[in-house]
């Protein structure tokens, strides 16, 4: 059996020999493809190999049919929006993530951004702290939970609302449930997303929810671009010049942001939430884990395809 690590944005190097140990000691061998600049090379790469681990990765219908003898993909992660299910299944080929390893690395990352936001990008004027301010997180998974936790620790008031957790889950951590997204926008003064990018949340943060918040509110966004109505919340930000926009994911529009917004919108230039030593070991590790498991005793456990 041959294992792919396919990353366009490699791992820490410790991952990558954590995954190599685990991958060799089933008996298997490992190939790695990272910094690719060109999907040929993606495509080259795949070719004979029975799994593949990647992380935002692109693995489309092409992909599939390069991989003649693929049986597995593991996106080391949580979101598989860059996976062609559909496609997947037509090749009968699995495909899984590993959520949770990586949730604390992202959670982290937002309250990096979010100091850096009401500092005013630390350029010496006086800015606001976090203690008392009411937090929205939109969307109360494995990366919500743990911006909830730190918050906490900052003395901010967290609030939440997830469509699919039940409210009782949100309030036993302590966190107010709101019973609408609506409500979620209007109470709080930051809004922190962690929802997936599906066909329902695509374009869902527009200029008519943003409505909801302060003035002064800040949207920070550590989950996906494809969620944010980019020509909406431009005119947002237009039209309220104290709001924020703060991103880990540069949006398509990002010179527009950038030039329009200098002030108030700032993007990591690559996305960094995930990108710490200790999520790509947990996140690699569990899909070498998962691959392992899957060729040696068929477990599917976190297959997110049909
Ligand atoms: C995820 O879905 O797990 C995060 O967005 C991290 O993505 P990355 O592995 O591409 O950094």
């Amino acid at each position: 059996m041959k294992v792919l690590i396919a990353t366009e944005k490699p791992f820490a190097k410790v991952a990558v020999e954590g995954i190599r140990k685990e991958v060799e000691a089933a008996g298997y061998e490992v190939a790695v493809l990272e910094k690719y600049t060109d999907k040929s090379q993606l495509l080259e790469a795949v070719k004979n190999v029975n799994a593949i681990i990647i992380r935002s990765d692109k693995i489309d219908n092409e992909v599939f049919d390069a991989a003649k003898e693929l049986k597995i993909v593991v996106r080391a992660g949580a979101g598989y929006d860059n996976v062609d299910l559909a496609a997947a299944t037509a090749h009968d080929v699995v495909v899984m993530n590993t959520p949770g390893q990586n949730s604390n690395a992202v959670a982290e990352l937002a309250f990096g951004l979010l100091v850096y936001a009401v500092r005013n990008f630390y350029n010496g004027t006086a800015g606001t702290e976090l203690k008392g301010k009411k937090l929205g997180i939109h969307a109360y998974g494995n990366v919500g939970r743990n911006v909830a936790r730190i918050a906490r620790g900052f003395g901010m008031e967290v609030y939440a609302y997830d469509a699919f957790c039940p409210r009782e889950a949100i309030q036993s951590d302590g966190t107010h449930a709101c019973a609408s997204v609506e409500e979620l926008y209007k109470v709080s003064d930051i809004i922190s997303l962690h929802i997936p990018a599906t066909a329902e949340t695509k374009n869902s943060i527009n200029y008519a929810l943003l409505s909801n918040m302060p003035e002064n509110g800040i949207l920070l966004n550590t989950a996906r671009k494809e969620v944010i109505n980019e020509a909406e919340v431009i005119k947002f930000l237009g039209d309220h010049p104290k709001f924020k926009y703060i991103t880990d994911i540069a949006p398509a529009a990002t010179a527009e942001f950038a030039e329009k917004f200098p002030e108030r919108y700032f993007a990591t230039p690559k996305k960094m939430g995930a990108q710490t030593a200790e999520a790509n070991i947990n996140a690699g590790l569990a899909a070498a884990k998962q691959i392992v498991g899957y060729f040696k005793s068929g477990s599917e456990k976190f297959r997110v395809n049909k």
